[in-house]
């Protein structure tokens, strides 16, 4: 990753995905929409587009709720969240702190030519309203029946008034959304169905060790305008144990808030209710980041990032013994082309086996294939094993076989 607008300076807390920072991402949101969207018969997706009717954000509460309590410094005029400071004192230099205001995090632009108040709009500050406002036309499309979801990643912006952490807290980042929709006496079974499938995301698909992974119960006071019951997926990083998730109950609120008549009809009863909401919500570069974290180890001067293959940016990468042997580097290259219609590859052309493995460990690519001089004689390749360093001899033809992404 890159600081973002790095020749220019940088611009505060922003981050760009590199080549294969970006690989990593894609892969880590092409995992939850296979596990949430695909995988499942009560689920569907939406794209939906970020900037909405401001009424949205009227009726959802946000205008009105989106706030966080900003403190200013009366010496130095360093602003702060009160919520986050331990002491009543400006923690720069000492100073005495002005009262709190609210301070909304919605990030305000205008939509046209003409920079007037009715041209205000706003960037979304969660994927989930769009979900809220489109489920009519979704249940509509698709015809499904209570309990059902729809599922949405997408970049989301807030005003932060202290990001940081790399990009643990910025302005602009992604979430992968699932609003879950129940009848109203259903919600606690979904809150706990929902429970389990997080534990399964975080620990089978994203490989975090459990360890690092805690439930926090938010107290009944510092819920969300919207929630009734909060859990946060909190993650042990080096700056501290902090939210990694959240999932909330956010009953029939939202709602509510935009559909003056119930929007969805009993088949059965024919009777007409709003749905209440199960909100499992996720932090796309969150994700990034404790995926980064939990596989980085270290063996001797081996730096080896313990990816799950499905995650590795590239799942193997090809190379051979000599780099100005022909025959070998063609025969590589061949070997290299073919595996890359079917997996993610690198071609590594330096000449050195050892370097060529350190390297790709450090990226986290789980097979590494050389081709030697014996590969010549008899078809056969060295196929060697990211997490045990251990090598075997296959056949070329058998390489794909031994391969796996799980
Ligand atoms: N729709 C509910 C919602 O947005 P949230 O707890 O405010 O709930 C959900 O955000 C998730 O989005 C968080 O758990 C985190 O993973 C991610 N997130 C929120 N603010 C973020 C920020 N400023 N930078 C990076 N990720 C953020």
């Amino acid at each position: 990753m890159f600081p973002g607008s790095e020749i220019y300076g940088g611009l505060a807390n922003s981050w760009d995905y590199g080549p294969l920072g970006v690989e990593l991402k894609n892969n880590i949101k092409a995992a939850w929409w296979k596990k949430f969207v695909l995988q499942r018969d009560d689920m569907v997706g939406l794209d939906a587009a970020l900037i909405m009717n401001p009424k949205v954000w009227e009726n959802s509460g946000h205008l009105e709720n989106f706030s966080d309590p900003l403190v200013e410094c009366k010496k130095c005029h360093h602003r702060f969240r009160e919520d986050q400071l331990q002491e009543k004192k400006c923690p720069d230099c000492g100073g005495e702190l002005l009262p709190a205001k609210q301070f909304n995090l919605m990030l305000k632009t205008f939509l046209g030519p003409v920079e007037d108040e009715n041209a205000v709009v706003y960037l979304r500050p969660e994927t989930a309203q769009a979900i809220f406002v489109d489920f009519k036309n979704v249940l509509q499309t698709s015809r499904k029946k209570l309990p059902f979801g729809i599922a949405q990643i997408g970049k989301a912006f807030r005003n932060e008034i202290t990001p940081g952490n790399f990009i643990f807290r910025t302005r602009e980042f992604e979430q992968m959304e699932i609003e879950y929709f129940v009848k109203p006496e259903d919600w606690q079974k979904a809150f706990e169905m929902w429970r389990q499938e997080m534990w399964s995301w975080m620990t089978d698909i994203l490989g975090l060790k459990k360890e690092n992974i805690f439930e926090n119960d938010i107290a009944p006071g510092e819920l969300a305008h919207y929630s009734k019951k909060t859990i946060d997926f909190e993650y042990k990083y080096p700056f501290g144990q902090k939210e990694l998730y959240g999932m909330a109950y956010r009953t029939d609120f939202d709602l509510k808030r935009h559909y003056s008549e119930p929007p969805y009809e009993d088949a059965d009863t024919k009777e007409k209710i709003y749905p209440h909401v199960i909100e499992p919500s996720l932090g796309v570069d969150r994700s990034f980041l404790a995926v980064l974290l939990d596989a980085y180890s270290e063996d001797g001067d081996r730096i080896i990032l313990k990816l799950k293959p499905g995650l590795a940016p590239y799942k193997v990468a090809v190379s051979c013994i000599k780099k100005n042997d022909e025959k070998l580097v063609g025969k590589a290259k061949e070997i290299y082309q073919n595996l890359k219609k079917d997996f993610p590859s690198d071609f590594d052309n330096r000449g050195n086996i050892g370097k060529f493995y350190y390297s790709q460990d450090e990226i986290g690519t789980p097979y590494c294939v050389t081709v030697d001089f014996q590969t010549l004689e008899d078809n056969t390749v060295t196929i060697r094993h990211r997490d045990t360093a251990s090598q075997e001899r296959v056949q070329i033809e058998d390489l794909k076989n031994n391969i796996s992404l799980r």
